[in-house]
C-alpha cells in the first residue's frame, strides 16, 4: 500500500511526539581557554610574580580568539565570568585547556603541579562545588616543537611520553579535576594514567579518552588558539582518515586499559564511526565538534549566510543521532539557550 509517510510531519505537535532525538543540556560539556601569557619584564601589562617559580602571570585577561570568533581565552582571576555565565544557562561540566607562552622540548608546563592547568582547577575547585571539571591532557601546548609527546631520535616516543601524560593527568586530579581526558593518542596511555591514578589512590576518577582521534584539518582554528608551535603534521600518532575499522581497535584497547568514556573526535564528518563505535561498546561514547566545525558554522553565520542556531542544533542532534551520549562544543550556550526556548 502506498504510504503517506508526510501524514506524521503535518504540524510540531505531532512533529516533537515521534521525534527520536532529544539533546540533553546535561550531556553537554564546553571546552575553556586559560592562558598563562608568560612575558619575562613585561612592564605594560599587569603582572604578579608566580610565588615560587621565576615567571610572571598576566591579570585580567579576556582575548578573542582570532580563528573563533565568539571564543577567548581568559587568565585565571576571569574565568568565573565564563563559568558563571554558562552554569547559569544549565551548563556543568567543562573541559579545561592550558595555553602558556612557555615551552620546552620536554612540555614540563604540562604536569607542573603550579601549571596553567593545575593552577586553573584549584581556583575553579575552590570557587565552584557544583561544576565538573574534565582537564584535557596532552603535552602539546607546552612542548617548542608543538607535538604531544616528547621526542627522540626525531620520532615522538611513545614510551617515554606516557610516563609523562601519567604524572600529568595525576597533577590535574591532584588539583581537584573530576575527570582527566587524554588527548595524545599515544598507545597504553590509558593503562598508564589508570596505574598512576590508581597506585595515588584516586581510583574513582574516571577516564574519557580521545580514542578515535583523527588526524583532522578541522582542528586547524584550535591550533592558533591553543598558540601551538607545531610545524608539520600528527600523522604518526593520530589516526588516518580513510580507515574506520581502526576506530573500533582504539576503542576496545583503551576500554580494555580502563577507559570509562571512549570519544570520536571530530564530530561532523565522523558521524558514521560515532555510530559503528556506539554499536560495540558497552560505555558512554562522547562526541567533539572541534574547532574547524564551530569556525565554518560561525563564519557562515557572521555572513548572513546561515541560520545559527539552528545550524547548531542540527549539528547536535545529528552527533545524538548517530549515537553519542556526550556532545562537547563551543556552541554549548547557544544549544543551551536554543533547547529551552524551543520547549
Ligand atoms: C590537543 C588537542 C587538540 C584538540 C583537542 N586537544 C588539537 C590537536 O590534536 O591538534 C582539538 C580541539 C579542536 O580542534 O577543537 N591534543
Ligand atoms: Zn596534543
Amino acid at each position: 500500500m502506498f504510504k503517506r509517510t508526510r501524514r506524521l510531519r503535518r504540524n510540531k505537535i505531532i512533529r516533537d511526539m515521534v521525534s527520536e532525538t532529544e539533546v540533553d543540556i546535561n550531556s553537554l560539556v564546553y571546552p575553556i581557554f586559560i592562558t598563562e601569557d608568560y612575558e619575562e619584564n613585561n612592564s605594560e601589562k599587569s603582572l604578579y610574580k608566580n610565588s615560587d617559580k621565576n615567571s610572571y602571570m598576566q591579570y585580567g585577561i579576556k582575548e578573542e580568539i582570532t580563528s573563533m570568533p565568539g571564543q577567548y581565552r581568559y587568565s585565571i582571576d576571569r574565568c568565573h565570568e565564563v563559568i558563571d555565565k554558562y552554569t547559569a544557562a544549565g551548563i556543568k561540566a567543562f573541559m579545561i585547556f592550558g595555553i602558556t607562552d612557555k615551552k620546552d622540548d620536554n612540555g614540563s608546563g604540562a604536569y607542573d603541579e603550579n601549571g596553567i592547568v593545575q593552577r586553573a582547577v584549584r581556583s575553579i575547585k575552590q570557587r565552584y562545588n557544583d561544576v565538573y571539571i574534565i582537564t584535557d591532557v596532552c603535552m602539546c601546548e607546552y612542548t617548542s616543537h608543538g607535538h604531544c609527546g616528547i621526542i627522540h631520535d626525531g620520532e615522538v616516543d611513545n614510551d617515554e611520553t606516557i610516563k609523562l601524560l601519567a604524572q600529568t593527568a595525576l597533577s590535574h586530579v591532584q588539583a581537584g579535576a573530576d575527570m582527566v581526558a587524554p588527548s595524545d593518542m599515544m598507545d597504553k596511555r590509558v593503562a598508564a594514567i589508570r596505574n598512576t591514578l590508581d597506585k595515588n589512590g584516586y581510583e574513582n576518577i574516571p577516564i574519557m579518552s580521545y580514542s578515535a582521534k583523527y588526524a583532522s584539518n578541522f582542528y586547524g582554528p584550535f591550533r592558533e588558539a591553543a598558540k601551538c608551535s607545531l610545524k608539520g603534521d600528527r600523522k604518526t600518532y593520530q589516526m588516518d582518515f580513510r580507515n574506520s575499522k581502526e576506530a573500533l581497535s582504539e576503542v576496545l584497547a583503551d576500554i580494555e586499559e580502563g577507559a570509562d568514556i571512549v570519544m570520536v573526535k571530530p564530530c561532523m564528518n565522523y558521524l558514521d564511526i560515532i555510530n559503528r563505535v556506539s554499536n560495540i561498546v558497552n560505555v558512554p561514547v562522547a562526541a567533539y565538534s572541534v574547532s574547524g566545525e564551530y569556525a565554518m558554522v560561525k563564519a557562515a553565520a557572521l555572513n548572513g549566510w546561515i541560520k545559527e542556531e539552528e545550524t547548531v542544533y542540527e549539528m547536535a542532534v545529528s552527533a545524538f543521532r548517530a549515537g553519542a551520549d556526550i556532545y562537547i562544543t563551543y556552541y554549548a550556550l547557544e544549544l543551551a539557550e536554543y533547547i529551552k526556548n524551543a520547549i
